[in-house]
C-alpha cells in the first residue's frame, strides 16, 4: 500500500491490491518474477525473485511452464505423435502441476470484477444481480443441448419456453405480439425500426426518411436509425430533462417515420408529457419506437403500450437479471401493437394440435433475424419472471426507484445534481463544480473509486451532462452497501479539495495504473 493510501485508509481489495507504475495502454504490470519454464529452453533458468503480494504480476502459463514437471497424464494418443512431426512444428504446450494451473486461473478469475464481489452501480446497464437459480436452468441439458434445427417435435419444451415468454412480455408491457429474435439490445432497435419501415412501405407511404431522436438518446438509437436508411433529427431536452415539445412538433411533418424514444429516459426520468409526445408524432403519421432498456423502473407500475408506444424493445440481459455491462450475451426482445404484428420476424412459434410448431408463413415478415434469439438468455430471463411473479416484479422496480432515489439524497449536497427532481432507478450526477473549484474530473472520481473496490458509475453518459456520472444502484443492494458507496463518495469529495493530486493519479491500487485513454482505445496492447 502506497503511503497515500494509508493516509485515507482507503478498504484495497486483494485483487486489486497489486500496485505498479505501468501507464501504458495495454501494458502487463510488471515482469513475470523469472523465466522457469520449458517454452525457454534457450534461455538459462532463473530463479524467480522475491515480491511483495502487492507487487505480484500474474505469469503467463508459459513462463511458469518447467520442462519436466509432473503433468496429467494423458491418454495414448490416436493421431500422430508430436514428436514424429518435422522440427519446429512441435506444439509449444506449458508443462505445469494441476495446482500451479489452477492457481494461475484463479488469480486471474479474481481480477475479475463482478457483482458477485462488488457493488457495480453502471448506470444504463442495470447491473443487477444474477440469481443463481437462473444458471441452474439455462445448464439442464433440454436447454443447453439442443440444437437450432432440431425437429419441433423433439424441442417441445423449448419451443413451449418461447412461446410463453413471448406472452409474458406482451402482457407485461401491454402489447399484443412479441418476437425474441433479436439476440440483443441494439438489435432490438433494429428489428423495431424495420418494424416501422415495413408498416410505411404496406400503407405505399415511402417519402417518410426522418427519424427524430432525443438529444439524451443512447448511441444505438441514431445507429440504428441510419443502418435503416432513414435520416435522424435531434430533439433537444428541455430545461427539466424531458424531450423539448416545441422543438419536437416543429419537426412533425409528413416526411416522419417516428420518433425513438426511452422511457424512462436515460437522465432517468419519467417524460412528463409523455402521452403529449406520442400524440403529436400519430398525428403526424408516424409512429414512435420505445427504447425499453429501462424497463427495470416500470414493471408492474405502468404498461409502454398505454404510453402511446407501438413497439418496444426489452433488454431481457438487464431487465431480468444476467447483467451484461461491457460486453457479453444478450437477448432484446421487440413487442408490438396488432398494427405491426404481420411484420413480425419469421418464424413465429404456434399453438397447433396441442403441440407447438414454428410457423414460417408470415408473407410480410421482416425476415429472419436469428435463429431462436439468445436462447441462454431468455431461459434465464424466463425463470427470473417466473421466481418473481407479478407482485415480485412490481415489487422490485419499487425498490429500484427507492433505491437510487435514496442514494441520490445523500449526494445532492456534495455533487451538482443537474435535473434534481424525482428520479426513478438512475441518476445523473455532475462533478462540474468540482472541476471548476479543485480541477477535478469525473475521470478522476471513476478512477478513485476503483481504488475504494467499487466499480465506477458510467461516466460522460449522457452527453448532455457536463462531466456526468449516471448512477444505477439496482433493487439488490442493502441499505448498507449504498450507505457505504454514499460515505466513500463523499470521502472522494473531500480528496478532491485537500488532495487533488491523489485523484488526478488515481487508482493506486489496482493490477493497471492510470492508462492513456487514447492510446488504450486506438491501440489496446491485448496479447504478448
Ligand atoms: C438506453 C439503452 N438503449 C439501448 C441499449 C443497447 O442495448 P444492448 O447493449 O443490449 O445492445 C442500451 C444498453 O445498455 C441502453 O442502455
Amino acid at each position: 500500500m502506497t503511503p497515500r493510501a494509508a493516509e485515507t485508509g482507503a478498504p484495497v481489495p486483494a485483487e486489486m491490491a497489486a500496485d505498479s507504475a505501468v501507464a501504458v495502454a495495454g501494458e502487463r504490470q510488471g515482469a513475470a518474477p523469472g523465466r522457469v519454464g520449458g517454452l525457454s529452453n534457450a534461455e538459462p533458468e532463473r530463479s524467480p525473485q522475491p515480491q511483495l503480494a502487492t507487487e505480484q504480476a500474474e505469469p503467463l502459463l508459459s513462463e511458469l511452464s518447467s520442462p519436466g514437471a509432473p503433468t496429467h497424464e494423458l491418454p495414448a494418443l490416436d493421431v500422430p505423435d508430436p514428436d514424429d512431426l518435422p522440427q519446429g512444428t512441435t506444439p509449444r504446450i506449458p508443462e505445469i502441476g494441476e495446482l500451479d494451473v489452477v492457481r494461475h486461473f484463479t488469480h486471474l478469475s479474481q481480477r475479475n470484477y463482478s457483482i458477485d464481489s462488488g457493488f457495480y452501480p453502471l448506470g444504463s446497464c442495470t447491473m443487477k444481480y444474477n440469481p443463481k437459480i437462473n444458471e441452474d436452468v439455462a445448464r439442464l441439458p433440454g436447454i443447453a443441448h439442443i440444437h437450432p434445427l432440431a425437429p419441433d417435435e423433439t424441442v417441445q419444451g423449448a419451443l413451449g419456453l418461447i412461446y410463453h415468454l413471448e406472452r409474458l412480455l406482451a402482457s407485461i408491457t401491454g402489447f399484443a405480439a412479441a418476437s425474441l429474435q433479436p439476440m440483443a439490445g441494439a438489435q432490438g432497435e433494429f428489428a423495431g425500426m424495420l418494424l416501422i419501415r415495413a408498416y410505411h412501405q404496406a400503407r405505399g407511404d415511402t417519402k417518410r426518411r426522418k427519424v427524430l431522436v432525443p438529444d439524451s438518446a443512447h448511441g444505438t438509437n441514431p445507429a440504428t436509425a441510419a443502418m435503416c436508411g432513414f435520416h435522424t433529427v435531434a430533439i433537444p431536452t428541455d430545461r427539466d430533462g424531458d424531450v423539448d415539445l416545441d422543438k419536437l412538433e416543429a419537426e412533425l411533418d409528413d416526411t416522419v417515420v417516428g420518433l425513438m424514444l426511452t422511457n424512462p429516459n436515460t437522465l432517468g426520468l419519467f417524460e412528463k408529457r409523455l402521452l403529449e409526445v406520442t400524440s403529436a408524432v400519430h398525428r403526424a403519421g408516424g409512429l414512435v419506437y420505445g427504447d425499453g432498456a429501462n424497463l427495470n423502473a416500470i414493471l408492474g407500475v405502468v404498461k409502454p403500450a398505454d404510453m402511446g408506444f407501438d413497439v418496444l424493445h426489452i433488454n431481457v440481459h438487464k431487465t431480468f437479471s444476467t447483467p451484461h455491462g461491457t460486453g457479453g450475451p444478450g437477448a432484446g426482445p421487440v413487442v408490438v401493437t396488432p398494427a405491426l404484428e404481420p411484420f413480425l420476424p419469421a418464424p413465429v412459434v404456434v399453438q397447433r394440435d396441442g403441440a407447438y410448431a414454428l410457423d414460417h408463413a408470415r408473407p410480410q415478415s421482416i425476415g429472419r433475424l436469428s435463429y431462436h434469439g439468445h436462447f441462454g438468455i431468455l431461459a434465464r430471463g424466463y425463470t427470473y419472471i417466473r421466481m418473481h411473479g407479478p407482485d415480485g416484479l412490481r415489487q422490485l422496480s419499487e425498490t429500484a426507484v427507492l433505491n437510487a432515489n435514496y442514494l441520490r439524497a445523500l449526494l445532492r449536497d456534495v455533487y451538482d445534481v443537474p435535473f434534481d427532481r424525482g428520479c426513478m432507478h438512475e441518476f445523473v450526477v455532475s462533478a462540474k463544480s468540482l472541476k471548476a473549484a479543485h480541477d477535478v474530473r469525473t475521470l478522476d472520481i471513476a478512477k478513485r473509486l476503483i481504488d475504494y473496490g467499487i466499480h465506477p458509475p458510467t461516466i460522460y453518459f449522457p452527453l448532455i451532462v457536463d462531466e456526468g456520472m449516471l448512477i444505477e444502484p439496482t433493487e439488490g443492494e442493502s441499505k448498507r452497501t449504498l450507505d457505504s458507496f454514499a460515505a466513500v463518495m463523499r470521502q472522494i469529495a473531500r480528496e478532491a479539495a485537500e488532495d487533488p493530486e491523489l485523484l488526478h493519479q488515481a487508482p493506486h491500487h489496482s493490477p493497471v495504473r492510470r492508462l492513456d485513454e487514447v492510446t488504450a482505445a486506438r491501440k489496446p496492447v491485448i496479447r504478448w
